[in-house]
C-alpha cells in the first residue's frame, strides 16, 4: 500500500559554507538551463506532490525529497513501520545553551534524513518566542535572538555537514498560530532588524543555509510569499542568499506577485498558482525570463548541493540510520533545567536513601514527548517516566505509580498489547480501504491506532471521495468496568463494539488543515468491558467532503476514571513514599502547530494534585513536561522543580539519569517563566481585525520584564545544576572601543560545590540610556550579548573568553537605513542568569 518512491540518497559530502554554489561551476548550471523551454522551467518550480520536487530526466535531475522537521525527520510517511528518532524539542535544545551539542544532534539528524532518502530537512524553526502562549513556541529555540542565532547556525551546520539541506523557517513574523494563514504582523523595521531577522541573517551569512521558507502571514501588509522587500531586496540582494526560497505549504497564493517577490519554489504540488500560469505570466511579460531563470538556477544549485543532479548519481542506498539512543538521552538530560532545589539538597536522589518512591502524574504515564503538527514523528520506542524510574530503581526501591488526574484531550490510544489484528492474530489492528459500496480495495496490518496519510491511500479515498478507511481490532481490556472510546478524524465516524453501533457522527472541518492531525474532532462512547475478554471493535471513517491536508484517523480506548478517585490514590501513594516525583505538564499534542494555547495554567486538576502531594510528602519533586512556560503557583511548597520540556523518546531514561544524579540537569532557561499571566510582556497571540501590532517593540521576554521591573517566577538564563559557582574575575580587553569592533571579555569562575559541573556564563550588555534607534521604541535595560559554557571539577577554577560581537552595540537607524553605533558608556554584566549578574565592566564606545 505504501508507495515507496526511490529517492536516492545524497552523497555524504557536506553542503558548503556561505555563498558556496555547489560543486559545479555556475556556467554548467546555466548550460543545463539552456536546454529547457519556459514551460518546462515553470513546471520545475512547483512540487510534484506533498514532499517531492519535480525531476527532469533530460537534465539528469531527480526529484528532491523534503521532510519535516525540527525534532526528528519524518520522511514521506508518518508510519510506525518506518520509525524516526524523536529528539528533544527545539525549546529543549535552546535550554542546552550548547551549540556543540546542537550541532552534534543536527549532524545525526542529517544522517538519519539521508538514510530516509531526504534531501532537504524543513528545519530549523527560528522564529522567536514572542509570547508564551504561541502554539509553536516549543518549535523555537528561545525568546532571545542571539541565543536563537547561535543555536540555529549550529543546527544548520550540523544538518548540512551531513549532506542534507536545511531550511530556515518561517521567514518572518510567524510568531502566532491564530489566523496564521492571513494575519498581518505590523513590525517596525528596526524591531525586525534587531530582533526577528537576527537568526535568519546568521543562518544565511554564517551557515550558508540552503533554503529559507516564506511564512503564511503578512508583514506590514504584504504576504511573506509576495514580500519583495524582505525576500528579494533584503534576503537575496542585501544578505546575498544564494539558495532557494520555498513557500510554506500552500502559502503561495498568486502567480506574478510571488514570482516577482523572489519566491523560488511553490510547495506542495502538483497544483498551485504557478505551473502553466507561471509560464503564461512569462509569455505575457508580467514576469521576465530572467526572473524565471534565476529561480531554476537556484533550484539546480540546491540539487547540485544535495547530489540530485548530474550524470553520476549517488551510489549510496537509503537505509535506516537512527540517531544513537545514547545521544538522545544525553541531550535530553543536558536540556533539563533545575529551577528549584531546596537547600541544594532535594536532588539528586540517593537510591540507597529512598526506600519508597511514588511516581505520580498524568505525564508520568503518558508523557508529551513532542509537540503537535509538522514536528510529529513516530519513534520506535518511548521511555516513559513511570517505566524508566521503575527500571532504574528495580531492586533498590519500591516504586508505585499513580496518574493523579486525567488531562488528555483526545481519548488516548490503547496499548498495542491490548489489541489483536483479527485477520492475523498479531498485536495491533487491521486497516481496510473500502470503496463506496464497501468493497475491499486493500488491507494492511498496523500497530498504531493513530494513523495519517498524505498520498498513500488507494484512489477513491480522500477528502470528498466516496471510499472509507476502516480500523478493525480485537480489544482485550486490562480491567473490568466502563471504558471510554474515542474516534477522531475529520468526517463521518462510526464506531461499533461487537457489532453494535456505539457512536456515529460527523466532526467539523477545522480552519487549519494541520488540525486534522493535531486536534481532530472526536466522537465518544462508553462501553463496559471485562478484563481478559475479547471485544471486536470497528471504526469506519469517511473523510469530509471539504477537508484539506493530510488524512488522519485515530481510535482511543481508556478505562473511564474519576479524578477524585485518582487524586485520592495519588495522595495516598505520596503519603507512604519517601519521595514523590510528580510529572505534570501539557497533555500530548496540546502544544501544537495550528493553534495557540489559551492559558498558561496547567490543564485539569494538576495544580491541585501537586499541592495535595506536597502536603503529605515533604520531598516532592515536580517535573514539568511542557515545551513552553506553565504557571507554577505551588513552586515554593515543593522541594524541587525540574523543567524537562518535550524531551523526545528518551524522556524517562534521561529523567532517571538526572533524578538519580547520573547526569547533571545542564539546562538554563531559554524563555522567562512568569509568576502570573498578567506579568508577561506579550501574552496573547491573537490578531485583532487581522492584525498583530508588535507594539512592545524590542521588549519581548526578559527584556520586557526588566523594563517593567517585574520579577518573573524564574528568569531567562536561570538553571541551578548540581553544583554551585562563584564568579571571580571579569576583564574587558579594552575600556575604549571603536564602532564596528568586537569586544573580548575574560571571565573566571570557580566550582564551589562538591560535584563536577557545567556552568553557562552569560554576558548582558546595558546600553547608555539615550541611544534608542529611530523607531525601535524603548531600549531594553539589558540584552544578551554573548555566552559560553565551562566545566570544572569541585574546587577548580575555569576561565573563558567571551566574544561580544560588534553588532551587539549597533542599532538599526531607520532614517539612515543602516546600522549605527551610538557612542557612549556601555556596561557588560556577567552572571548566571538575566537576574543573577555577578560582575560588570564598562567600556566607552567612540
Ligand atoms: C508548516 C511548516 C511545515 C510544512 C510542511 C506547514 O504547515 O507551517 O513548518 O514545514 O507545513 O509540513
Amino acid at each position: 500500500m505504501t508507495t515507496n518512491y526511490a529517492g536516492r540518497t545524497p552523497s555524504g559530502r557536506g553542503l558548503g559554507a556561505p555563498g558556496r554554489a555547489g560543486a559545479r561551476p555556475p556556467e554548467s548550471l546555466e548550460r543545463l538551463l539552456a536546454g529547457l523551454t519556459v514551460h518546462e522551467k515553470a513546471l520545475l518550480l512547483t512540487g510534484a506532490d506533498a514532499w517531492r520536487t519535480q525531476g527532469a530526466e533530460a537534465l539528469g535531475l531527480r526529484p528532491m525529497i523534503m521532510s519535516d522537521g525540527p525534532a526528528g525527520v519524518r520522511g514521506v510517511v508518518l508510519d510506525e513501520r518506518e520509525p524516526s528518532s524523536s529528539l528533544p524539542c527545539p525549546s529543549a535544545l535552546g535550554a542546552t545553551w550548547d551549540p556543540g551539542l546542537v550541532r552534534e544532534l543536527a549532524a545525526a539528524l542529517g544522517a538519519e534524513a539521508r538514510g530516509k532518502g531526504v534531501d532537504a530537512l524543513l528545519a530549523p524553526t527560528i522564529n522567536l518566542m514572542r509570547t508564551p502562549l504561541g502554539g509553536r513556541g516549543f518549535e523555537c529555540f528561545a525568546e532571545d535572538p542571539v541565543l536563537t542565532a547561535v543555536l540555529a547556525v549550529a543546527f544548520v551546520r550540523g544538518v548540512q555537514g551531513a549532506g542534507v539541506a536545511a531550511t530556515a523557517k518561517h521567514f518572518v513574523g510567524n510568531d502566532s498560530e491564530t489566523e496564521r494563514w492571513s494575519y498581518d504582523a505590523r513590525i517596525a523595521e528596526s524591531v525586525l532588524r534587531e530582533l526577528y531577522l537576527v537568526p535568519f541573517e546568521a543562518c544565511v551569512r554564517e551557515a550558508g543555509v540552503a533554503l529559507v521558507m516564506a511564512a503564511y502571514n503578512k508583514v506590514n501588509g504584504i504576504p511573506m510569499t509576495e514580500n519583495g522587500r524582505l525576500l528579494r531586496d533584503l534576503l537575496k540582494d542585501e544578505w546575498g542568499f544564494d539558495g532557494v526560497v520555498t513557500s510554506d505549504w500552500h502559502a503561495a497564493r498568486s502567480t506574478a506577485g510571488t514570482a516577482l517577490a523572489a519566491l523560488d519554489l511553490a510547495m506542495p504540488g502538483p497544483d498551485g498558482p504557478w505551473g502553466g500560469q507561471l509560464a503564461a505570466a512569462v509569455a505575457d511579460g508580467s514576469v521576465s525570463p530572467g526572473v524565471l531563470d534565476d529561480k531554476v538556477i537556484r533550484l539546480l544549485r540546491l540539487a547540485d548541493r544535495v547530489g540530485a543532479v548530474g550524470d553520476s548519481p549517488n551510489a549510496e542506498e537509503p537505509g535506516p540510520a537512527p540517531v544513537d539512543p545514547a545521544l538522545l538521552r544525553r541531550a535530553a538530560a543536558a536540556s533539563f533545567v533545575l529551577l528549584r532545589n531546596e537547600d541544594d539538597a532535594a536532588l539528586p536522589l540517593d537510591p540507597a536513601q529512598v526506600g519508597r518512591v511514588a511516581v505520580i502524574g498524568p505525564n508520568a504515564i503518558r508523557p508529551a514527548i513532542h509537540g503537535g503538527g509538522s514536528a510529529v514523528v513516530m519513534p520506535a520506542t518511548v521511555s516513559t517516566p513511570a517505566a524508566a524510574l521503575g527500571a532504574a530503581l528495580a531492586g533498590q526501591a519500591e516504586v508505585t505509580v499513580a496518574a493523579g488526574c486525567q488531562t488528555w484531550v483526545v481519548v488516548p490510544e490503547p496499548g498495542a498489547g491490548s489489541l489483536r489484528d483479527p485477520a492475523t492474530g498479531e498485536p495491533g489492528l487491521r486497516v481496510e480501504y473500502r470503496d463506496r459500496d464497501g468493497g475491499l480495495l486493500a488491507a494492511e496490518h498496523r500497530t498504531s491506532t493513530a494513523l495519517a496519510w498524505w498520498d498513500q491511500v488507494p484512489p477513491g479515498i480522500g477528502w470528498g471521495m466516496p471510499g472509507s478507511i476502516v480500523l478493525v481490532t480485537s480489544f482485550r481490556a486490562g480491567s473490568t468496568g466502563p471504558h471510554l472510546l474515542g474516534a477522531a478524524g475529520i468526517g463521518r465516524l462510526t464506531l461499533t463494539v461487537d457489532g453494535t453501533v456505539v457512536a456515529d457522527g460527523a466532526t467539523a472541518v477545522p480552519d487549519d488543515p494541520v488540525e486534522a492531525m493535531a486536534r481532530p474532532g472526536e466522537i465518544r462512547a462508553t462501553a463496559a468491558f471485562e478484563a481478559g475478554h475479547q471485544a471486536e471493535i470497528r471504526l469506519e471513517f469517511r473523510p469530509a467532503a471539504d477537508g484539506e491536508g493530510p488524512l488522519a484517523v485515530r481510535l482511543g480506548i481508556v478505562p473511564d476514571a474519576d479524578d477524585d478517585v485518582l487524586l485520592a490514590e495519588a495522595e495516598q501513594a505520596a503519603g507512604r513514599a519517601d519521595v514523590a516525583v510528580v510529572v505534570v505538564g501539557s497533555p500530548p499534542m496540546t502544544e501544537s502547530e495550528g493553534f495557540d494555547r489559551a492559558t498558561l495554567a496547567l490543564p485539569g486538576r494538576q495544580d491541585e494534585l501537586v499541592r495535595r502531594v506536597a502536603k503529605v510528602n515533604r520531598r516532592t519533586v515536580v517535573v514539568l513536561n511542557a515545551g513552553m512556560p506553565v504557571l507554577t503557583p505551588w513552586a515554593d511548597q515543593v522541594a524541587a522543580v525540574l523543567q524537562v520540556w518535550l524531551p523526545g523518546q528518551a524522556m524517562g531514561d534521561a529523567l532517571a539519569d538526572v533524578l538519580l544524579g547520573r547526569a547533571e540537569p545542564g539546562g538554563r532557561l531559554p524563555v522567562t517563566l512568569p509568576a502570573a499571566e498578567a506579568d508577561c510582556p506579550v501574552l496573547h497571540a491573537v490578531p485583532r481585525d487581522g492584525e498583530i501590532g508588535y507594539d512592545e517593540g524590542l521588549l519581548i521576554g526578559y527584556r520586557g520584564y526588566d523594563a517593567s521591573l517585574t520579577t518573573p517566577r524564574y528568569p531567562f538564563g536561570h538553571g541551578l545544576g548540581y553544583t554551585t559557582w562563584e564568579y571571580e574575575t571579569l576583564h574587558a580587553e579594552t575600556s575604549e572601543l571603536a564602532a564596528g569592533e568586537d569586544l573580548r571579555l575574560a571571565v573566571t569562575v570557580r566550582n564551589t560545590g562538591s560535584r563536577a559541573g557545567r556552568e553557562v556564563i552569560q554576558a548582558y550588555l546595558a546600553a547608555p540610556p539615550d541611544n534608542a534607534g529611530a523607531g525601535a521604541g524603548p531600549r531594553p535595560p539589558r540584552e544578551l550579548a554573548a555566552f559560553a559554557s565551562v566545566s570544572a571539577q569541585p574546587g577548580a577554577p575555569a576561565e573563558v573568553v567571551l566574544r561580544v560581537p560588534a553588532r551587539a552595540f549597533a542599532r538599526w537607524d531607520t532614517a539612515a537605513d543602516g546600522w549605527v553605533w551610538p557612542a557612549g558608556r556601555y556596561t557588560l554584566h556577567v552572571g548566571r542568569s538575566s537576574r543573577d549578574l555577578r560582575l560588570s565592566a564598562a567600556v566607552q564606545l567612540s
